[in-house]
């Protein structure tokens, strides 16, 4: 088995942390370096269970730095890099758009070059994989899907910053032949998901009998997935995709918000012991969000077909799944919508 060392950014964020715990467990001859910022979204907490594995090392730093970023490439000569730190929220993007370029595009840069530079001349066995969103081909109406080839057409700060991210990426493999590969995905969901999202969100609200804060009319059309199975697309794509090429990764699975939180609520009051109808009394229509993408849809027929993949959950079994584990794991919510979770870092490895 061959030995590799792999840097996986954003490890410690929702997505990252199921693929941190995948590598780590499934790759006990690869060395993992989860490099995070531990921004508002970086949960160590997330990777409670396997952090004293010995293939498994925390560094935390920002991808924006470039000297650190550089040093680090030149200390460790990292065999592949795995790339999902980004700010990700497209409401903070609407709110602070000038961070979400800081981190997703520079950042991205400066990872792209300290790769470009270690990896120099021997480029053979190296991969360089970035996690994007379907939100860079922009909003569909009511028919059609997003393929490989859709144009781009990004719509919020947060789609826009990502699809110069993508087109970077692509630009270092055309330039410098730099072996990257890019996937496209849409909206995940499952455990460790930060509640500013609008699952976790809701869970958490009705949880707690608050009102569920719904945008515009809720009709909105997003395609879910398992994000345990999003990490095994990437797993997947890391070992038997090809280099230049990007894939896209989808859940077949589209539903309204609105016909998605009715779904929680009826899932809700039964695990509540609540009077049918008790959690749907919670829904509350909000102010739309601006420039609010009306539907994104995905046709993953070449990850199907070149690698076999395919969504493994059906939607009712996933999303009993996501919100027994938030019912189970309160310490967890708690410790996230106190602030608290922010501590962890110091109590568990600056006294190291
Ligand atoms: P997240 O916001 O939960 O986590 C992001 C992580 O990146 C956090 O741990 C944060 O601390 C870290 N980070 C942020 N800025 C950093 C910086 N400057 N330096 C180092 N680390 C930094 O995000 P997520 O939902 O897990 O998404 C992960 C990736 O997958 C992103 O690139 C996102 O665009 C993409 N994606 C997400 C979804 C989704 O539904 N969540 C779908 C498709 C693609
Ligand atoms: O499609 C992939 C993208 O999915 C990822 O690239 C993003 O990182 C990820 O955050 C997600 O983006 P969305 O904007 O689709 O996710 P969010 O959970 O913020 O919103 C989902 C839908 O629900 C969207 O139509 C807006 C709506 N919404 C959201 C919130 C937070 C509400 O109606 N109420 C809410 O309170």
């Amino acid at each position: 088995m061959e030995h590799k060392k792999l840097l996986i950014t954003g490890g410690a964020g929702f997505i990252g942390s199921h693929v941190v715990r995948r590598f780590v467990k499934n790759y006990p001859h690869y060395e993992i370096y989860n490099l995070d910022k531990l921004t508002y979204a970086g949960n160590l907490m997330n990777l409670k269970d396997i952090e004293d594995y010995p293939n498994y090392h925390f560094v935390k730093g920002d991808i924006v730095d470039e000297t650190f970023i550089q040093d680090l490439f030149n200390q460790h000569q990292f065999d592949g890099v795995v790339h999902l730190a980004a700010e990700s929220h497209v409401d903070r993007s609407i709110s602070n758009p000038t961070e979400f370029i800081r981190t997703n595009v520079l950042g991205t840069i400066n990872l792209l070059n300290a790769a470009n530079s270690i990896w120099k001349g021997q480029m053979e066995g190296k991969r360089f994989y970035h996690i994007s969103t379907d939100e860079v081909y922009g909003s569909l109406g009511d028919t059609g899907f997003f393929t490989e080839e859709t144009k781009y057409d990004p719509r919020s700060p947060y789609s826009s910053s990502k699809a110069s991210s993508d087109h970077l990426v692509r630009a270092y493999f055309h330039t410098y032949g730099l072996p990257v590969v890019v996937s496209n995905c849409s909206n995940n969901y499952g455990s460790f998901h930060f509640p500013e999202k609008l699952i976790p969100l809701a869970i958490n609200n009705i949880k707690l009998m608050r009102p569920i804060p719904v945008y515009g009319a809720g009709d909105n059309i997003r395609d879910w997935l398992y994000v345990e199975d999003h990490a095994r697309a990437i797993d997947l794509i890391f070992h038997k995709g090809r280099s230049g090429e990007t894939y896209n990764i989808g859940g077949a699975n589209e539903w309204t918000n609105l016909d998605l939180i009715h779904k929680l609520c009826e899932i809700m009051d039964q695990k509540m012991h609540r009077a049918p109808g008790t959690s749907a009394g919670l829904i509350t229509f909000v102010k739309d969000r601006a420039g609010h993408d009306h539907r994104y849809a995905i046709d993953f027929t070449k990850l199907k077909n070149e690698l076999g993949w395919e969504p493994s959950l059906q939607f009712e079994e996933g999303l009993d799944r996501t919100v027994e584990w938030y019912l189970t794991n309160e310490e967890w919510l708690n410790a996230v919508t106190s602030g608290n979770y922010q501590h962890y870092y110091e109590s568990q490895y600056e006294k190291r």
